[in-house]
């Protein structure tokens, strides 16, 4: 032990994991339908595994697994694109890497449109909300899975979905998350950091913001605490109805708020 006040004992709570799990914990950006073309034939496969590494110039890396078909497609062509896919294609991602290129041409089963891309041959997913063309500069064997790191060719977006960043609109204009498996997620709200000003000091603000934030959020959980007790006593004086057989379906999207209802049985709130 240390006298250190941050360093605390290793908590109780917290589990061991397989290496491969670091994987899960990464992705977690939009997942990408990635294009690409060689000698007349085209394919699509879904990659999650994908980083920006350089501003000037503007380049991006992207790790397929070797037994990939898109990885025998990129290694000639040099080139490939990356497309957005939103809600709407939810189903259409996860068929799509369930397939194999070299067996199936993705493209026409799916019967997804395409247009011109700007720069590359790979053609673009219309369905997508926004594109992003790529020239292969280096290609790392690693492991099981090749690097292609490559320079950004072109990037277009829809409006709708981004503008110098992902908007958040409707949900149908949202880019896609991979959890893994079969799972997936949006992006649900924005929320804006307080920059500390040059005269403050960052880790007394920092501190200050913490307390606030836990603060509000046991606030909150007591209040929610002290609303189920009244209404399960509620519930068991027979003057409220007990909701939870009920199958509601309820997504995460739509939270129901009780804020603004009352206990049956108390008088109305002011
Ligand atoms: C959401 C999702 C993300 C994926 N991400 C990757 C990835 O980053 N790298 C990879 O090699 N395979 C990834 N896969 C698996 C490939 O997409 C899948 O094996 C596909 O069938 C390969 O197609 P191909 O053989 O036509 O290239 C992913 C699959 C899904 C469903």
């Amino acid at each position: 032990m240390t006298n250190d006040p941050l360093i605390r004992p290793i908590p109780e709570h917290i589990e061991d994991r397989p290496k491969a799990a670091a994987a899960r914990l990464l992705i977690g950006g939009p997942v990408v339908l990635l294009t690409s073309a060689w000698r007349g034939r085209t394919n699509v496969m879904p990659l999650a595994w994908h980083m920006p590494i350089s501003t000037d110039p503007p380049m991006l890396a992207i790790a397929v697994e070797r037994s990939r078909h898109t990885a025998e497609i990129i290694q000639h062509s040099q080139e490939f694109a990356l497309n957005f896919p939103t809600r709407p294609l939810l189903h259409h991602v996860q068929y799509l890497g369930a397939m194999h290129g070299d067996r199936v041409d993705k493209i026409e089963a799916t019967q997804l449109e395409t247009f011109q891309p700007q720069k590359v041959i790979a053609p673009l997913l219309a369905a997508c909300a926004a594109w992003v063309e790529c020239t292969v500069v280096e290609v790392m064997p690693l492991g099981d899975h090749i690097l292609f790191v490559a320079l950004i060719a072109a990037v277009q977006v829809d409006p709708e979905s981004f503008d110098d960043g992902w908007i958040l609109g409707p949900e149908e204009t949202r880019p896609l998350h991979y959890l893994g498996g079969t799972r997936y997620s949006f992006l649900s709200r924005v929320v804006e950091a307080r920059v500390p000003q040059a005269a403050d000091a960052p880790e007394r603000i920092l501190r200050e913001r913490l307390a606030e934030e836990l603060e509000l959020t046991k606030d909150a959980r007591d209040k929610r605490e002290e609303r189920l007790d009244a209404l399960k006593r509620e519930v068991e004086a027979g003057r409220a109805l007990d909701l939870t057989g009920l199958e509601l379906e309820i997504s995460p999207e739509h939270v129901l708020d009780l804020t603004h209802g009352h206990v049956l049985g108390e008088p109305p709130r002011e």
